[in-house]
């Protein structure tokens, strides 16, 4: 509704009315572009990018990218809808797995190894689809705010805990050096900082052991998972956020990886205004950070 004769000379942050759009515009890190979403009232998407001149002015562009923004959302509830439906028949083909081989011995002899397989990668479809699912949550959330105040430090305690218990040979260590709060989602973070660790004792020899350190660093909350394990190859590293990618395919395949995990800690990250850096050595070891903004609502 804007009209050239009535709006000309008006400041642009009252024509369009957005917070998250004079928030971009105030602020001074615009190396990401803004995305103004569809709403009620408007049923288009944008997106907006800012270049800074000497002077203090600024050049905006403004792209409007709806058929994009369309194709993204039925491709993200397409596969989410795939994954709901493929659970009823999987559920039904582990029953009957399970079912068949709790039958006496003399009965199933002859099957027993091609039933085992069955059952092994009936559960590999099982984590597939979760991690599926779990994905098109977040992804479905990824703009909504986060509200509730979490711990992070104490979270990943707990965490820990969990994963000691669990890896009762590997050797987890945790320090905490900062207990500052993150706005966020405590299911979506467990969700990330609980793959970074998962990876980094699932890449690493079992003698080495895994370091978790949550701090504050030039002013950012952050949380580092090292490893001393096998590293990745710097021709990975930018792809290894992808759904599906993993470095070695034949080796992930027995430690039981969907390819997933890493996937799910990038959208973690981004709809927490987190980064997520990996920095690893071939031979030497990786370490995995998810840096936070500063603010901090404590
Ligand atoms: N700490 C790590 N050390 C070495 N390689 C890693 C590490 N974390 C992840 N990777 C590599 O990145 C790939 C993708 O990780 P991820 O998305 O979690 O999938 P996966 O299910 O295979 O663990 C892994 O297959 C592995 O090759
Ligand atoms: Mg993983």
């Amino acid at each position: 509704n804007i009209s050239i004769d009535n709006d000309i000379g008006r400041p642009l942050v009252n024509l369009i009315r957005s917070p998250s759009f004079s928030d971009y515009l105030s602020g001074s890190d615009h190396a990401v572009p803004l995305r103004l979403l569809p709403t009620p009232e408007q049923e288009r998407c944008f997106q907006v990018e800012v270049t800074t001149f000497g002077g203090g002015d600024r050049l905006i562009f403004v792209k409007d990218i709806s058929e994009q923004y369309k194709l993204e959302m039925m491709r993200r509830d397409f596969v989410g809808n795939v994954s709901h439906e493929l659970r009823t028949p999987l559920t039904v083909l582990k029953g009957y797995v399970e079912n068949l081989q709790s039958l006496d011995r003399s009965i199933i002899e002859k099957i027993e190894r091609p039933l085992a397989q069955m059952e092994m990668q009936v559960v590999r479809m099982e984590v597939l689809l979760k991690d599926l699912l779990w994905l098109s949550r977040i992804e479905s959330i990824e703009h909504s705010d986060k509200t509730s105040s979490v711990d992070l430090g104490e979270l990943t305690n707990e965490l820990v805990g969990d994963l000691r218990a669990a890896w009762p040979d590997r050797e987890i260590s945790l320090s905490r050096s900062h207990d500052g709060l993150i706005l966020g989602d405590p299911m979506e973070l467990h969700s990330a900082v609980s793959n970074l660790i998962v990876n980094a004792l699932k890449y690493s020899d079992p003698q080495s052991p895994v370091v978790v350190e949550w701090l504050c660093e030039k002013g950012h909350p952050t949380l580092h998972v090292s490893d001393q394990g096998e590293g990745i190859d710097p021709t990975h590293i930018p792809r290894l956020t992808e759904r599906f990618y993993r470095v070695d395919k034949s080796r992930s395949q027995k430690t039981g990886g969907t390819g997933l995990g890493l996937a799910i800690v990038k959208h973690v990250a981004l709809s927490h205004n987190a980064e997520l850096n990996i920095e690893s050595q071939l031979g030497v070891g990786s370490t995995f950070s998810l840096v936070f903004e500063s603010n901090d609502p404590a």
